[in-house]
């Protein structure tokens, strides 16, 4: 049962790096399973390699990967502490790491041990320095889900001003940053949402109300989304869909693309697409699919500070809009999950300590 949570993260006061406990808390998984798999625990506060930077954790974001490997659809060693994301501030250095000071205010998407956690451990190389003028759970609800959206719709497809792109879940997470980063690139954003409760969140986005489709009022998805694609194309379909559902929605990307369109299948809310036979590719007008990850696109330190300092300035400046839908103890990870998998959630889900 998810609890109620205040408004902001409070700035956590240490700065000293021998001011931490030897034991903390932290959310540990035991054996892959449902939300309830989560439990919280004591842990030992893990000591820094020579190039990582031990954090204390103020704010960590949840994600959807957390859900797959928490319930073994992605392979984790267990007992597995969840959470790769967060923001809060540096506790201590390891010997080789430059660059940053014990007491500085910091973000990351990839931590080397789980961020669902009081304290994580980051690779230097992987830290981020937290903007200035944005909280703390602020900067730890961007990382992942922002580098996502920025390089789906900067580099797996650069869009521009003559495009139309498909945007499934455009009041969640990677979604509600990837259609206003598409707005902002001038593209058009035909968005689907999975209730008429979220509709005015995406319209609030910018996308216009003709172009929000509530999956809900479908009868039959796979038929009658890319229909209502076509309708509002003149015939022709979008140039390229994101979709992160997968198992659900594959099948309706495919059909709503038009010739030579791209299909972005970047996720599987709904369940992983079964393998399928090309020559679908071809039935469809000579489409093109790619399945990006992250990883593949901040592989190199400064491929990774480049699309960061763009996001958060841009959160920084206003011209992007992180919606936190929901904060949440780190005792009540298991209810943050559960929100996340109920198709209820909007915006971001981030946990407290
Ligand atoms: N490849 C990458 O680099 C990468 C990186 C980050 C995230 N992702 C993927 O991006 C997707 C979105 O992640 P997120 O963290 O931003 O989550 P999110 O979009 O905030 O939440 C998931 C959304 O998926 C939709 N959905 C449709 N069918 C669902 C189902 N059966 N169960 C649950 N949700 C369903 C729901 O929106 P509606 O109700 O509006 O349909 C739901 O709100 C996930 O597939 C995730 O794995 C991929």
């Amino acid at each position: 049962m998810l609890r109620s949570s205040p408004e902001t993260v409070a700035t956590p006061p240490l700065t000293s790096p021998d001011a931490y406990a030897d034991e903390v808390r932290a959310i540990i998984v035991n054996r892959p399973g449902g939300p309830a798999a989560l439990r919280l625990t004591e842990t030992e506060t893990p000591a820094p390699g020579p190039d990582q930077v031990l954090v204390k954790v103020a704010a960590a974001g949840v994600n959807f990967i957390d859900t797959y490997r928490r319930s073994g659809v992605y392979r984790v060693a267990f007992p597995h502490i969840p959470g790769s994301e967060g923001a809060g501030t540096v506790a201590a250095l390891g010997q080789r790491v430059a660059g940053f000071a014990v007491g500085d205010q910091v973000a990351w998407a990839s931590s080397a041990t789980g961020s669902y956690a009081e304290y994580a451990l980051v690779d230097a190389a992987r830290l981020l320095p937290a903007p200035a003028g944005l909280t703390l759970d602020v900067a730890a609800a961007l990382p992942l889900q922002g580098l996502t959206a920025d390089y789906l719709t900067r580099s797996t497809y650069e869009l521009g001003p003559d495009d139309v792109a498909l945007i499934y879940a455009a009041a969640g997470g990677v979604g509600g940053l990837a259609t206003q980063m598409a707005l902002a690139a001038g593209a058009r954003v035909i968005a689907a949402v999975g209730s008429a409760a979220k509709i005015e969140t995406v319209a609030g986005l910018g996308v216009a109300p003709h172009d929000i489709v509530n999956l809900a009022a479908l009868a039959d998805l796979t038929r009658d989304l890319p229909a209502a694609v076509r309708e509002r194309t003149g015939g022709a379909g979008a140039h390229v869909a994101y979709d992160g559902i997968g198992r659900d929605t594959f099948a309706a990307t495919l059909a709503s693309l038009r010739r030579r369109g791209l299909a972005v299948l970047f996720g599987g809310a709904s369940g992983q697409v079964a393998p399928f036979d090309p020559q679908e590719l071809n039935a469809h007008g000579s489409l093109y699919l790619t399945r990006p990850k992250l990883d593949d696109y901040v592989a190199s330190p400064d491929e990774l500070r480049e699309r960061a300092d763009r996001l958060f300035a841009a959160a920084a400046a206003g011209r992007l809009r992180v919606a936190i839908g929901r904060r949440v103890p780190l005792a009540d990870a298991s209810g943050a999950h559960e929100l996340l998998e109920s198709r209820q959630s909007q915006g971001k889900i981030v946990l407290y300590m």
